[in-house]
């Protein structure tokens, strides 16, 4: 079973308290200060990525360093997924990017399934999906999309989110113990409409408002 990651780097932390604060907040700020902690997150999902030994020729001579072999897919959970889209593809520019559209129903709080673009079956050359959302809340939008993209032949899958609820963090870890997680911070509750509480507002809206 995987465990999970919360990043206590101080700067991912200090942007963290920037994301969670409502005075002086505004949808430009909220979508800088998602990006800068994408960034962080990128760099920590990554670590393990494999490598190959390559020789690079210099102005002076032939250096021997390493650079990535395998192929990665970024899979965006709309909306609230492409601020941690763009900094993912700042580090991984040649990734396979695919997109999920699903809205959290208000009554019921499942997950509404509007549709995917990801392949029926996954490419042969893809070793690693980053299943990217910013809120995992009772986590059945990252289950939904998690199945799916098992369902489509993905054998490793990492969730990357900013911030989880315990309750989520739970569920998603007993639904694919397979999966491993990074977050930012954890809260431990969620309000009856399951929202994660005291949490950050809705990363969806603050970053990406219809009007
Ligand atoms: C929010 C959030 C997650 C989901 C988490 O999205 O971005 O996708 O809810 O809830 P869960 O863990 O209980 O499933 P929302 O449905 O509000 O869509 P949005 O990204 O368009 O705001």
């Amino acid at each position: 079973m995987s465990t999970t990651v919360v990043l206590s780097h101080p700067i991912a932390q200090h942007f963290m308290v920037a994301l969670r604060k409502k005075k002086g907040r505004t949808n430009e700020n909220f979508r800088r200060d998602m990006h800068r902690i994408g960034l962080m997150l990128a760099i920590e999902a990554t670590k393990d990525l494999k490598t190959k030994s390559v020789k690079v020729t210099t102005p002076l001579g032939i250096a021997t360093g390493s650079c990535l072999r395998s192929r990665q897919a970024l899979v965006s959970i709309t909306r609230a997924g492409n601020g941690l889209l763009d900094a993912f593809l700042q580090f991984l520019p040649e990734a396979y990017v695919w997109h999920v559209s699903v809205s959290r129903n208000e009554e019921t709080f499942k997950p509404d399934f509007h549709g995917s673009k990801i392949p029926g079956h996954v490419p042969s050359d893809l070793d690693v999906c980053y299943v990217l959302d910013p809120m995992l809340a009772t986590a059945g939008t990252a289950c939904l999309t998690i199945q799916l993209l098992k369902d489509a032949g993905a054998k490793k899958i990492v969730y990357v989110g900013v911030l989880g609820a315990s309750e989520g963090v739970a569920t998603l870890t007993a639904a694919h113990p397979d999966v491993q997680i990074y977050l930012v911070a954890i809260d431990e509750k969620l309000t009856a409409k399951k929202f994660i509480d005291p949490g950050l507002g809705d990363a969806g809206d603050e970053q990406y408002p219809t009007v």
